[in-house]
């Protein structure tokens, strides 16, 4: 993937293979993400069918973050659709390269699947919002100055949050709120002012992932559902410092809520 002139799909097309004689699963229909906060919600969604770390599978590098867990798994819901639970997300801030990113991504669409989901741990812009919330994503601002596609690839992505997954995602908790994610670089958290120009940009969350992955999905012709898991308000608007520990603490409290309410949404699908 680091090199230019390698083709990035084919290389999720050999992942997909890797995957494939892995697991022993031929094609996977849905995939999902799990960013912070939801990685416990791997257990609900079916019977896990085979786990293998991310670095047996071409292009997948070992993700240093804490709260990911560098794994793949295949999973069989009740109703019989296989899912692709990616708990080893790349992020933009580790400097891998836009490629690295959104290859999870790529080689999920490999694989065969139609729907990506893509979760997040991420800070609130709305003063209403509660750590320990799960909100929909309804579209993104890409504040990364970057992009997946290369050369003179010009991808549509108007309703690119599906607007036919939100509903079907209220439809299982009809509390759900949604707001428009704006991507960071990271790894620091954003300075208040920052905070206050995603708010004038039309932002609602901020965070460091899902905005490059979403595009990609979309260049690959999957359908998009995005949550974030509202860890805590952004700087400025807490009172307090942000700290990687309060992220993880949020999120660990919040797991069996979002972790139930993923499965149930994936059953949906
Ligand atoms: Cl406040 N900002 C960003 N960029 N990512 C976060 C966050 C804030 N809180 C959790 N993740």
């Amino acid at each position: 993937l680091d090199d230019p002139h390698a083709d990035p799909f084919a290389i999720a097309a050999e992942a997909a293979s890797d995957i494939h004689r892995l697991t022993g699963i031929d094609h996977h229909d849905v995939a999902v993400t799990l960013g912070s906060g939801w990685g416990k919600a791997a257990e609900l969604i079916g019977e896990t069918v085979a786990t293998i770390p991310a670095t047996e599978v071409t292009g997948f590098s070992k993700s240093a973050v804490e709260g990911h867990a560098g794994t793949l798994r295949s999973i069989v819901t009740p109703d019989g659709k296989n899912v692709l639970v990616i708990g080893a997300r790349t992020h933009y801030y580790e400097r891998h390269g836009v490629r690295r990113v959104v290859h999870s991504v790529r080689t999920a669409a490999a694989t065969g699947a139609k729907t990506m989901v893509l979760t997040n741990g991420a800070g609130g812009i709305k003063e209403t919002w509660k750590p320990g919330q799960p909100v929909l994503i309804s579209d993104h601002i890409n504040l990364t100055a970057d992009s997946p596609l290369e050369g003179a690839t010009f991808v549509d992505l108007t309703d690119l949050y599906s607007s036919r997954l939100r509903e079907l995602a209220r439809g299982i908790d009809p509390t759900l709120d949604e707001g428009v994610y704006c991507q960071f670089t990271g790894p620091h958290y954003e300075t208040p002012a920052e905070v206050q120009m995603a708010k004038h940009l039309g932002g609602h969350i901020v965070g460091m992932s899902t905005a490059l992955e979403a595009i990609a999905a979309r260049q690959s012709g999957m359908e998009v559902l995005g949550f974030s898991l509202i860890t805590n308000l952004a700087a400025g608007i807490q009172k307090t410092p942000l700290s990687h520990a309060e992220v993880i603490e949020a999120g660990q409290l919040a797991e069996p809520v979002i972790s139930a309410l993923l499965a149930r949404v994936i059953e949906a699908l």
